[in-house]
């Protein structure tokens, strides 16, 4: 086995490892382990932007009320203050590091998404994650105490329970992680005094989502091995308008047209053309996207329609084309669809995980020496429900903390040596048949959890949910003792133990809020259910 050792270990390479990665390399050796290319991620195909209270109409308190509202009472105080607060400086320093946004006038130019009240998307047109992951990646380039290793996939967490040494500590403590490597087809140890989890969401649980096939809950599903506490999974986001595409490859991505579409003045439509949206929210297509993926769910059943449609034809052909250029062409191309003058079908798809793994408001998570950032994270901001373009504020506020925390951490580590860690045990065998089951296990957990764990969901079907994961969660573990590893075999173990997760936390949940809609339960429970699910 090949074992190395450094100060930070980083798992994930988008905007909270690759930020983290960034402001530790001058005071640590630092190894980002990613487990595809290294641009491979949500923040590479975030569009909408990233949320900040610097327009002159705007105001942090306004950026921390519209944030607590959307989140249906289940924010944490400090940290929706914290990332409203320390947001303008964050997108500063995301400037200093080569992004480049989208100016107007010599100032940022800032577009408007559902539940916010003001003008406050920072964005570069309609590609923001792009330009944010490009820039962190060059910035990052030849820093000689940072490596970066692509197609190194993360199999576990090393903590006190794999030592060779037989003085074990009372509190877990983790010192790196088992990562994969896909040249080897090996499995290596890689030490580090701290471990930053930034492995991004679990989109890939259901099978219509917008998240890239990287999402499939290693993070949580890790952290919740080697013992740490998991909350709120049940808040799965749904984003109201991803294409519908019926020839996508059923591992593909959804498309995604951004909110900042409606911002502009799209507007949804029915089969008749009625305008749906009137008469739900005084918002109308910019009410928070839990009140319009339901009423889009609601639509589709209603008149057992696949998809309903967003219009932009009203409005002006050049500057939609302007402001959403990489929509437009990729619509043209891939779809024929030319949006100044036809509709474009959409459908909701599972976008982004609300709960994750518990952290503080250092980034700390319950196990010693696991800090975690990003959509893995559960920082306590989104409460039920995320505001639009939060999720990429939240990754650099929370690295940023976890970056300061970590540099005192590592100087008391830094006295210690490294403890002792056996090798991989891989003594299974591999058996080539495996894949086709691996296969049909992880696309009956997909569409099991789209049936009975999406938009609406009931007693009923959550109940049937479980009972069908814990057979397919045997059955994986099953293979897992008995052959070798794989990276198909590693997502699948992840994505049935996750969903395990999220039907538990949904089962506990006996209320409707935020993105949990239960028909058992339609209403909000204030006194029971004002609490997170910790699992
Ligand atoms: P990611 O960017 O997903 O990065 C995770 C990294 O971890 C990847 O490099 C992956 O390869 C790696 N990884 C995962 N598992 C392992 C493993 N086992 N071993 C090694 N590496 C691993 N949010 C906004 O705020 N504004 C937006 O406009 C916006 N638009 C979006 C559009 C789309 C289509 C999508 C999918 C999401 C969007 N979001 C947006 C959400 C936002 O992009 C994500 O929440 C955010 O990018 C997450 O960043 P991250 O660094 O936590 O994870
Ligand atoms: C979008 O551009 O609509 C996505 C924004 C987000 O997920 O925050």
């Amino acid at each position: 086995m090949n074992k190395q050792e450094f100060d930070i270990l980083v798992i994930g390479s988008g905007i909270a490892g690759l930020s983290f990665a960034l402001e530790m390399a001058d005071s640590a050796t630092v190894m980002v382990v990613t487990k595809k290319d290294k641009a491979e991620s949500a923040t590479n195909y975030a569009q909408g932007g990233i949320a900040a209270a610097i327009g002159n109409d705007d105001s942090i308190d306004l950026h921390i009320k519209d944030t607590l509202v959307t989140g249906a009472g289940l924010c944490k105080d400090a940290a929706v203050r914290a990332v409203a607060t320390e947001g303008p400086d964050r997108i500063r320093r995301l400037i200093e590091w080569g992004a480049e946004f989208t100016e107007e006038h010599g100032n940022l130019s800032l577009g408007r998404e559902g539940g916010h009240s003001a003008n406050r998307i920072v964005h570069k047109a309609d590609y923001t994650g792009r330009e944010v992951e490009h820039a962190l990646l060059e910035a990052l380039k030849n820093h000689p105490q940072v490596e970066l290793w692509e197609n190194a996939l993360a199999v576990d967490l090393v903590t006190d329970r794999h030592l060779v040494s037989a003085s074990r500590p009372k509190s877990r403590t983790v010192y790196g992680a088992y990562v994969y490597n896909q040249e080897t087809g090996r499995v290596d140890l890689i030490q580090g005094h701290i471990t930053l989890l930034a492995s991004g969401g679990m989109g890939c649980v259901w099978t219509n989502t917008t998240n890239p096939s990287i999402a499939t809950g290693d993070g949580v599903a890790m952290a919740w091995r080697a013992g740490a506490r998991i909350a709120n999974l049940e808040f799965m986001q749904f984003h109201p308008t991803a294409l519908y595409d019926p020839r996508r490859d059923v591992d593909g991505r959804a498309f995604l047209i951004t909110e900042a579409v409606r911002g502009f003045g799209g507007i949804l439509l029915n089969h008749r053309h009625e305008r749906f949206m009137e008469g739900q929210h005084p918002l109308k297509e910019l009410a928070p996207r839990d009140v319009v993926a339901r009423a889009i769910d609601s639509e589709r059943k209603k008149w057992g329609l696949e998809h309903v449609w967003l219009d932009v034809t009203h409005l002006d052909s050049d500057e939609l084309r302007n402001r959403f250029p990489m929509i437009f062409e990729t619509l043209m191309a891939e779809h024929d669809i030319d949006f100044t003058c036809q509709l474009i079908p959409v459908v909701p798809a599972a976008h982004y995980q609300c709960g994750g793994v518990v952290t503080d408001m250092h980034s700390r998570s319950t196990l010693d020496r696991l800090f975690a950032a990003g959509e893995v994270a559960h920082t306590g901001l989104h409460g039920a429900n995320r505001l639009a373009s939060n999720s990429l504020l939240e990754a650099v506020v929370f690295s940023h903390r976890a970056a300061d925390e970590a540099k005192k951490l590592l100087e008391e580590c830094r006295t210690e040596s490294m403890p002792d860690i056996p090798e991989w045990n891989d003594s299974g065998t591999y058996d080539p048949e495996e894949w086709v089951l691996i296969r049909h296990d992880r696309r009956e957990i997909q569409v099991l959890m789209e049936d009975y764990v999406g938009i609406v969901r009931s007693d009923l079907r959550l109940q049937r949910a479980a009972r069908r994961l814990a057979t397919i969660a045997a059955e994986v573990e099953d293979y897992w003792r008995r052959t070798t590893v794989s990276p198909d075999l590693v997502e699948l173990r992840n994505l049935a133990q996750v969903a395990r997760m999220i039907v538990k936390c949904a089962r506990q949940r006996k209320e409707s809020r935020g993105l949990h809609y239960t028909t058992d339960f339609p209403r909000i429970d204030n006194i029971l259910g004002a609490r997170d699910t910790v699992i």
